[in-house]
């Protein structure tokens, strides 16, 4: 085989939580650590790949020959993947939060003495994968998403793909008592329009290569 088989495919990734700010000091952000989505823009990149990746906040070096695009908020995350079309792949990665809050404070928010405790207001996020999923013409060829399930992964993952209208979804087994959260290994099932594989358990970098070469196999077949 080709030693860069994906040379003159041009890839997006997403990485890393979202954080969406309360008020100056403020924010939510999902647990997401990043290591997962910055394996795969490196495994892309070793594969030839002209890549951008598009992350929140992590402790994740950026990866060597891939340009990194350092984002805040989901609106953000949008932004900078919508420039970096068009690409032939995609894949999104990130923990994105769902939902921001509606009028962020321009102030930060002050415990005045008085016992009164702020609510938040909530408005929903724009869903980056489903969004690029629906695009036109500048739809990337092959776009993947993760599904984090705890349970009845595989159907889950199945109906998720459909909702989000992708064409790969990684699901991930993140019951608990996998440890997948800031750890090393993951346990993967590839949903795609033919069904659905089994990966043993294995490291993130390794999901990453793998994740790679089946991306490879999916052009040159
Ligand atoms: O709906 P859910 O968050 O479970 O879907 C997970 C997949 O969708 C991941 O690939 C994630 O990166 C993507 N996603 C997104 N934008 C959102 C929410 C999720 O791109 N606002």
């Amino acid at each position: 085989p080709a030693a860069r088989p994906l040379a003159g495919k041009r890839a997006i990734v997403t990485s890393g939580p979202t954080h969406e700010p309360i008020d100056p000091v403020r924010y939510i952000a999902n647990r997401s650590s990043g290591k997962q989505g910055h394996a795969i823009a490196a495994a892309l990149a070793a594969a030839g790949a002209e890549v951008t990746l598009v992350t929140g906040p992590t402790r994740e070096p950026d990866p060597a020959g891939v340009t990194v695009k350092h984002i805040e908020t989901a609106r953000e995350m949008l932004a900078g993947v919508e420039a970096a079309l068009p690409a032939d792949i995609a894949v999104f990665a990130a923990a994105v939060a769902d939902w921001r809050v509606a009028e962020e404070a321009g102030q930060k928010l002050k415990k005045d003495g008085s016992g009164q405790i702020p609510s938040l207001s909530m408005t929903e996020n724009p869903d980056i994968l489903k969004t690029v999923s629906g695009l036109g013409g500048t739809r990337p060829s092959l776009v993947v998403g993760f599904a984090a399930e705890t349970e009845m992964v595989v159907a889950h993952a199945t109906e998720k793909r459909a909702r989000k209208g992708c064409d790969w979804i990684l699901a991930n087994d993140v019951s608990p008592a996998t440890g997948t959260f800031g750890g090393e290994a993951n346990t993967i099932h590839l949903i795609t329009g033919a069904g659905s594989e089994d990966w043993p358990k294995l490291t993130k970098k390794e999901v990453a290569e793998k994740l790679a070469t089946r991306i490879v196999e999916h052009f040159s077949a």
